[in-house]
């Protein structure tokens, strides 16, 4: 592909964990997608990356909405590329699937420890489906914010 070249045509999907903090990745991103590119892999994309926080699908997603979190990446693509994988990154921005919550918790109470959510945005106040609440309808300003990658939260969810 352009100028690189995969050891083979082995390449592992992005797949959304759902198991970060803050948006930094961890031990286990490192685990996961570094075993993946030892059991010889050619290609390994990371997970969907809110380039946003209220981009994220969940609290629990990865995120790479600042510089605070290109280190703990770097160890992510450092184990990948020691076992000569190649690694890639899918960034996300969730919209109207935004602000929800792990996929095995939909429909479930609330857990005491769960951390909250917030309101996904889109282009019109029309909910994803009946799992999902209804977004925040973008204003044309509110677009260009999101093209940009400027946030348009006031305070950095949790
Ligand atoms: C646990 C899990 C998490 C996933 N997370 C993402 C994701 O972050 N981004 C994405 O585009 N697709 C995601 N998917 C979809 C996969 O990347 C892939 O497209 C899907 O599993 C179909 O691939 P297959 O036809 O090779 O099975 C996820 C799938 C699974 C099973």
């Amino acid at each position: 592909m352009r100028n690189i070249t995969l050891r083979n045509r082995i390449g592992v999907s992005p797949m959304c964990m759902y198991s970060y903090q803050g948006g930094f990745s961890n031990d286990w991103q490192v685990i996961h997608l570094g075993a993946r590119a030892a059991g010889s892999a050619g290609l390994i994309i990371a997970e969907a990356t809110a380039v946003d926080p209220i981009g994220r699908i969940t609290p629990y997603d990865i995120g790479l909405w600042s510089d605070e979190h290109i280190d703990p990446l770097v160890r992510v693509t450092r184990a990948i590329k020691n076992s000569r994988a190649v690694p890639g990154i899918q960034i996300a921005y969730a919209g109207r699937k935004a602000g929800s919550r792990r996929p095995w918790n939909i429909g479930k109470p609330r857990q005491p420890d769960e951390l909250p959510s917030w309101q996904g945005v889109g282009p019109s106040p029309i909910a994803f489906n009946g799992d999902y609440e209804v977004p925040h309808e973008l204003s044309v300003e509110e677009i260009r914010a999101v093209q940009t990658f400027s946030s348009m939260v006031k305070t950095t969810p949790s």
